[in-house]
């Protein structure tokens, strides 16, 4: 709650559009302030948040969203909400290199932060839900996330609760059996639609020519990402824009040592399963080595064997540890790891499947320290501050 109102009354607003936060699903519905209205404003280093046309942004909704996002009842055991993984004050992400569901069970991939997700032209590290809504829908009813059996208990709540009945009247004009998950997942939506950041040290770099912006190290470490390092051909920057991520799929060599000789009998055998009507979300998040299979568990293609989605760089230095699987601790694991050409340890056999993008870069000591304080320049300063002010002193 300190944490929330740290954020509010910041001067700089931590999203595009501030919000009222609604973190107890008890508490009164917010006022709503004219500062909660959404703003077509892009942040510097951002383009505008793409809206889809059939679930326009409004202040009561994304207050909605905020409530339902916080709400623990939507779990089996009362104790999982979104914010469970995905919380503020670890920069939306869970700090844990896997996640942890109900009952205290365990998943096969790191939560990735939520924070700019609203970019992202697919969802999840596979890409195999198309947007925020759509995602939204899944971790309630994932055996080791949520884990309720179906949508039903949900529904139930928002139907009864006299919060929720008078909100979704008020924003959707529903109630009662008319009254969906659709509508629960677009009001879930609209609120991450607002967990945008930019306006990095790098943004007031590149974009404002702010040379002070960046340390002489932080400077030669962005020569390197966008020369010898080529991590901007998948970390994309743009003219008037940096989303560091390309939407599309890499085998970059990571999890993937851990299924190689057997990839053809887990290929063969996910098929199968996804044939008889397994779900891909249940698959992939319950079993490890299914879950190495990446991109393939999707589109069925070999050649996205072990291919994950680009993840964003902003904010990294506050979302370790790294990687679909949460296998490298550090940002320096990372930066050696693209450095021994998709391997770690260094001199381990590169997978068959590996991205031709992918190959050794002969950075001394010295590079791959200034690369990593490179990426310490794309933490945005208000994000760093609110995981700062959650840590006890
Ligand atoms: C038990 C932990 C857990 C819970 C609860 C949870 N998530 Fe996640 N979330 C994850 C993990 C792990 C992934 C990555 C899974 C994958 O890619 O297969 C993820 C992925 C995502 C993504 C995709 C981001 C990207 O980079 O592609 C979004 C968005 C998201 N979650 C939002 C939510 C919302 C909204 C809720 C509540 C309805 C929620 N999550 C509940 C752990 C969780
Ligand atoms: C061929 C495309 C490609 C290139 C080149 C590339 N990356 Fe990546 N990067 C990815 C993919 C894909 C992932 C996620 C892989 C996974 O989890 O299996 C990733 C993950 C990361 C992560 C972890 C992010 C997180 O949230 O866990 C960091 C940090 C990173 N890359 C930095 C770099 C740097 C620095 C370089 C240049 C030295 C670079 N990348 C080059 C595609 C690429």
């Amino acid at each position: 709650m300190r944490l929330i109102l740290t954020l509010t009354l910041s001067v700089t607003p931590l999203f595009a559009f501030s919000q009222n936060s609604v973190t107890s699903s008890t508490a009164e519905p917010p006022p709503v302030s004219s500062a909660a209205q959404p703003s077509d404003t892009p942040l510097l280093g951002l383009p505008p948040v793409p809206i889809p046309t059939d679930n326009p942004q409004s202040a009561e909704k994304i207050a909605l969203g905020d409530k339902l996002y916080h709400d623990r009842r939507f779990s089996a055991d009362g104790n999982v909400s979104c914010a469970t993984c995905h919380a503020e004050e670890k920069a939306f992400t869970d700090g844990l290199p896997v996640s942890t569901g109900h009952h205290g069970l365990q998943g096969t991939r790191n939560a990735p932060t939520v924070l700019n997700a609203a970019f992202y032209t697919s969802q999840f590290w596979d890409g195999r839900e198309p947007d925020l809504e759509s995602q939204s829908k899944q971790p309630f009813i994932n055996p080791v996330e949520g884990g309720l059996k179906n949508h039903q208990p949900i529904l139930q709540i928002v139907r009864s609760d006299p919060d929720y009945k008078a909100a979704f009247v008020s924003v959707f004009g529903v109630g009662g059996e008319q009254l969906t998950m659709d509508h629960v997942a677009k009001a879930i939506a609209s609120f991450e639609r607002t967990l945008v950041s930019g306006d990095s040290p790098f943004d007031r770099y590149y974009f404002n020519n702010d040379n002070s912006a960046l340390s002489e190290a932080q400077v030669r470490g962005f020569q390197l990402f966008i020369g010898q390092g080529r991590c901007v051909s998948c970390h994309t920057i743009e003219q008037d824009r940096a989303l560091f991520t390309d939407s599309r799929f890499h085998n970059i060599g990571i999890g993937i040592n851990s299924i190689q000789q057997d990839v053809p009998r887990l290929a063969t055998a996910f098929l199968e399963a996804k044939n008889q009507g397994e779900e891909v979300d249940t698959m992939v998040l319950t079993n490890r080595k299914s879950s190495e299979l990446g991109r393939f568990a999707v589109t069925d293609r070999l050649s996205e064997m072990g291919a994950f989605k680009t993840p964003t760089l902003r904010n990294v230095a506050l979302t370790a540890p790294y990687m679909h699987d949460g296998s490298l601790k550090t940002l320096k694991e990372v930066v050696i790891h693209y450095n021994n050409g998709g391997v770690t340890p260094a001199g381990a056999k590169v997978n068959a499947f590996l991205s031709g993008g992918i190959r050794p870069l002969n950075l001394t000591d010295a590079q791959i320290d200034d690369l990593v304080a490179f990426l310490q320049a794309l933490t945005s300063p208000q994000i760093a501050q609110q995981t700062k002010s959650a840590t006890p002193q």
